[in-house]
């Protein structure tokens, strides 16, 4: 279903069209205002008890648990995507001769810690150049089949987040099964913005970053651990991760067990009272939006806006290969340049390589589309 446009619900000024959701979304007024009030709450914290340590993360968790079809209890709460990869780099080992593979110019936070390990284990890095048709799908697979491949771990996006290309993460993760190579997903510029599905893809780990399309607040993110993983080692040992945490009383009776699932790979301080109520908001708007209708929405959108780039000679990854909420537009060397004149044009998108990124989400309107073909048709 395409949805209206919904810039009514964002703090958006009529002069900034902003196409870079890629980079981060807005939050909207509802979540600006709970801010503000949890801020205030922390004003007064002998109103905060033991007991509020816990319901908000359960929110997080339930929120996450049923967008992507898990278990509440699959779900760790962490800052950062590089914390996810970090937990699951350090529990997943590289087999001596074997080596992790990636793809070109994927983003650093699924990258740096498999390079550390790997040289670590005497193993390496194998990279899958970009396929001239855009089809990733089919060029991870012939290297996941090539004679002799040994492969530990295959760490992927679900979408290339400079240019948009789709990864078919369900054929990837049963060519992994198949290798004996545990699979690590950031998902963090496809989930929100389409349908994901994780039971059905079953990676060891999935990092979901917030702050773009999940619409939550920056340093909050939260992670998928497959049962299977559930046993591991925390990155970091913290209090409130172990069994009976919930007794403040009786904290210094240690404990060497967990809390339950994933639970023991939370990050500390995960409780965070001011940012956990603003993520449970956007996640809540999510669902009422509906993701299959974010999608069809911002495909609606980028549809538009790729007819318009391809009159003034710019080019996208053909239909077939594109997500349906960024468009990664190939402008070569013209590319800061054409920032540059987009940005005095009150037009926000993202020069990554070369490729303008652009991102649309829900407070795009017919007004913005008018602005943006202007701006490149005057460029
Ligand atoms: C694909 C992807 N992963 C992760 C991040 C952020 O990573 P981190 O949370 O480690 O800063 C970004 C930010 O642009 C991103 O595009």
């Amino acid at each position: 279903m395409i949805l209206p446009s919904q810039r009514h619900l964002f703090d958006i000024p009529r002069d900034v069209c902003y196409l870079n959701a890629a980079y981060m979304t807005p939050l909207t007024k509802a979540q600006q205002e709970i801010g503000a009030v949890s801020a205030a709450q922390n004003g007064r914290p002998w109103e905060v008890f033991p007991e509020d340590f816990n319901p908000t993360s359960d929110k997080i968790r339930n929120h996450a648990a049923s967008m992507f079809n898990v278990r509440a209890d699959d779900i760790a709460i962490i800052p950062s995507v590089s914390y996810g990869i970090a937990t699951a780099g350090k529990n997943l080992i590289i087999e001596a001769g074997s080596n992790v593979l990636v793809i070109e110019d994927q983003f650093p936070s699924n990258i740096y810690e498999w390079q550390e390990n790997a040289k670590a284990a005497g193993g390496a890095i194998v990279t899958v150049p970009t396929p001239e048709d855009h089809d990733w799908t089919s060029a991870i697979l012939e290297a996941l089949d090539h004679p002799g491949a040994a492969y530990s771990i295959v760490a992927l996006p679900q979408v290339h987040w400079s240019s948009g290309a789709l990864i078919d993460l369900v054929k990837v993760s049963k060519a992994c099964r198949k290798l004996g190579a545990a699979l690590v997903l950031d998902l963090t510029q496809s989930a929100g913005a389409m349908p994901t599905d994780i039971a059905e893809i079953d990676p060891d780990f999935a990092v979901f970053g917030t702050y773009k399309w999940l619409m939550g607040p920056y340093s909050l993110c939260f992670m998928y651990v497959a049962p299977r993983q559930q046993e591991g080692q925390p990155l970091e040992q913290n209090w409130l991760a172990r069994k009976d945490s919930e007794d403040f009383a009786g904290l210094v009776n240690y404990q060497d067990s967990y809390q339950p699932g994933a639970r023991r790979f939370d990050m500390g301080e995960r409780s965070n009272f001011i940012l956990s109520p603003i993520c449970v908001e956007g996640l809540r708007q999510l669902q009422e939006w509906g993701v299959g209708n974010i999608a069809d929405t911002l495909q609606a959108i980028n549809t538009r806006l790729c007819e318009t780039a391809a009159e003034c000679g710019f080019n996208a990854v053909p239909d077939q290969f594109r997500s349906p909420h960024m468009l990664g537009l190939y402008v070569g060397s013209k590319g800061r340049d054409l920032l540059a004149s987009l940005k005095d044009a009150g037009v926000f998108a993202s020069l990554r390589g070369e490729m303008l990124r652009v991102a649309p989400h829900l407070w795009i309107d017919d007004h913005d589309m008018d602005v943006f073909e202007v701006a490149m048709r005057s460029v």
